[in-house]
């Protein structure tokens, strides 16, 4: 008798913090493709799950705004049952002391990479989805939600990550793909210590949500029965 096939996820940003997390989370019931661009720690995160477990894991290491290299990367995948895109970056400033150069390169990893890389595999998606179901979680923010002073680009750049999941879910239920926002509150990781060091103030991790917190909010939206449809997930921190 063969065993029942293993659903596949894809998830960017896997190298750290929120991606990683959820990483470990799915690799109980997923196989996964870890995305993101420091091979070293993909590789040694892959270790641990296949070590940890039967799961097969591929490593892709991509930058994500570098489009031809993201095709060849993408390229061979027909069928896949969850997309989550976790990779990010998190700049801030003012208005008056953001450049042009930040805003594209913010827009360029947080908004335009995320649909070419959707773009890219949704044939995949779509295959899976006509079968059993395919899902699409695209980590977004709080600033996403609310534009805080020195927080604009980043805010922009998550605003219309929340205007391409609408269209994406609009166009594509269809197909039996599910479409869902994560909006967390701040998250310890390393882009948290960077926005702390921004502020000037002193680090503290512990006041922060666990990245695996945020990943076990992902495992709802991707575990929920498909009658349902978790459109939007708000995290906070509790306290
Ligand atoms: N931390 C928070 O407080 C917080 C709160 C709300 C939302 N978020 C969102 O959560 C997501 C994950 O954030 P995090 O806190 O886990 O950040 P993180 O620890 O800094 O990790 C960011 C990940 O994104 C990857 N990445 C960044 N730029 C890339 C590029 N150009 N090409 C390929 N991969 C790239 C990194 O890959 P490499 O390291 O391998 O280069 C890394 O795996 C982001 O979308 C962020 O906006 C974070």
């Amino acid at each position: 008798m063969t065993a029942p096939r293993r659903p596949l996820a894809l998830i960017t940003g896997a190298s750290r913090g929120i991606g990683a997390a959820t990483a470990r989370l799915l690799a109980p019931r997923y196989d996964l493709v870890l995305g993101g661009r420091d091979e070293k720690r993909l590789e040694t995160l892959a270790g641990e799950l296949t070590e940890a477990g039967p799961v097969a894991v591929r490593t892709v290491a991509v930058e994500l705004t570098d489009d031809d290299a993201l095709a060849a990367a993408l390229d061979g995948i027909d069928r896949l049952d969850a997309l989550v895109h976790s990779a990010g970056v998190g700049e801030l400033g003012t208005v008056a002391e953001t450049t042009a150069q930040t805003w594209r390169h913010q827009f360029d990893v947080n908004v335009v990479a995320v649909a070419e890389t959707t773009r890219l595999l949704l044939p995949a998606l779509r295959a899976a989805g006509a079968d059993t179901g395919a899902d699409v979680v695209l980590v977004n923010s709080g600033s996403g939600l609310t534009a805080r002073a020195g927080w604009g680009s980043y805010a922009a750049s998550k605003f219309a990550l929340r205007a391409f999941g609408d269209a994406l879910r609009a166009e594509e239920s269809g197909h039996g793909i599910r479409v869902t926002s994560v909006h967390p509150g701040r998250v310890d990781t390393a882009m948290q210590e960077r926005v702390v060091a921004h502020e000037g103030g002193e680090y503290d991790g512990s006041r922060f949500l666990r990245p695996e917190s945020v990943g076990a909010a992902i495992l709802a939206a991707l575990t929920a029965t498909r009658d349902a449809h978790l459109t939007e997930i708000v995290v906070r921190p509790q306290g």
